[in-house]
């Protein structure tokens, strides 16, 4: 089995080169996923960097090139890059292009594969199925560009996507790493706690990162780290507003609207409904619920201030619910 996961790196490897080599150095690469990178600002510096490439627009164009190399039609299908059907055998990405995805250590584990069009019938991402080596739930995008500065600034960005870490890197942002489009998990969150006890969320400013935002923070908490939120503003993904705001403007917006999470909920309600005493008491019911997560009693305690005195409602009031909710639990 190990032989076998090393045989599933190592056409993985492999697949990274040719992809990469397929976006600078043949005509329909550089003429269709150059131009498409270029276009969203991608540097060749940040290109190599991310090694990012561009699957040929054919049916088996990878897949016979790594036959021919003498790699075992076995592992190309368990890594997913190539797909068995009825005897015959095709490219799972084909004319989009590429993300390798990479462990901590910089090994490769799969990829995602972007559409050029806004075609929005077609699946906009198609990525790599789980695998041996491709633990989706495991894996953060760009952690292995980001474990020293994360380190280093004792914080770590967390973003919806590809492109988001990328920009960022590009605009010098270097911790920061994506979920990938897929709801945030523990293991994923202990990956990075190795490295900080400190996250900011930047989802999208749509109702979809907002909603993954809400999720990820109590899992956040849960883990015994702090979190942050930054909104962006609607229609915006760090991405997009990465890619038109200078360097000095880009770091004061995130340290000027990172909010901890007790305000980036009282911030929710501001824009809903500031009178409405319904939605008053579940925002406060909600925000005891993500304090009652917090391992730590004392940090409890100055959140429930923090509560107390935004919402306005006595502390002995929240104390009591908190109590409520942990009896609950056990
Ligand atoms: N994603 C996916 N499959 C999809 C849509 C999204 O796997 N059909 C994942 C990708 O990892 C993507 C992330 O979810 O990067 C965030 O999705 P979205 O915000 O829709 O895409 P962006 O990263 O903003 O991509 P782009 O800017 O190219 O539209
Ligand atoms: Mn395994
Ligand atoms: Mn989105
Ligand atoms: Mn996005
Ligand atoms: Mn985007």
């Amino acid at each position: 089995v190990a032989n076998e996961k090393e045989s599933m790196y190592l056409v993985s490897e492999f697949a990274n080169k040719y992809l990469h080599n397929a976006l600078l150095n043949t005509e329909e690469g550089k003429a269709i996923g150059l131009t498409y990178f270029k276009e969203r600002g991608f540097t060749n510096d940040t290109i190599s960097k991310f090694s990012l490439g561009y699957s040929p627009n054919s049916w088996d164009a990878f897949t016979s090139v790594a036959l021919g190399k003498g790699y075992k039609l076995e592992f190309l299908e368990k890594t997913g890059l190539t797909i068995v059907k009825e005897e015959k055998q095709f490219d799972r990405f084909r004319g989009r292009v590429m993300f390798p995805i990479q462990s901590m250590s910089g090994r490769i584990l799969g990829f995602g594969g972007r559409i050029l069009t806004n075609d929005k019938k077609a699946a906009k991402y198609v990525n790599s199925p789980e695998s041996e080596i491709y633990h989706k739930s495991k894996v953060l995008y760009g952690i292995y560009h980001a474990k020293q500065a994360i380190a280093k600034q004792d914080n770590c960005y967390l973003v919806e996507g590809y492109t988001d870490v990328i920009q960022f890197n590009q605009a010098g942002i270097e911790n920061v790493v994506a979920s990938s489009g897929t709801a945030l998990t523990p293991d994923q969150i202990r990956l990075v706690s190795r490295l900080t006890k400190n996250i900011t969320v930047l989802f999208d400013g749509d109702a979809a990162g907002l909603r993954a935002s809400i999720r990820g923070i109590d899992l956040i908490l849960e883990a015994g780290m702090n979190v942050r939120v930054c909104a962006f503003p609607d229609g915006e993904d760090p991405d997009s507003f990465a890619k038109k705001t200078p360097y000095d403007k880009l770091v004061l917006f995130l340290e000027e609207n990172a909010k901890d999470f007790i305000q980036f909920k009282a911030s929710l309600l501001m824009k809903e409904a500031k009178s409405d005493p319904i939605k008053k008491a579940d925002l406060i019911r909600d925000m005891v619920v993500s304090i009652s997560k917090i391992p730590d009693r004392i940090k409890q305690e100055v959140y429930l201030q923090e509560c107390s005195r935004i919402m306005d409602i006595s502390e002995d009031v929240l104390f009591n619910t908190l109590a409520q909710i942990d009896k609950k639990d056990v």
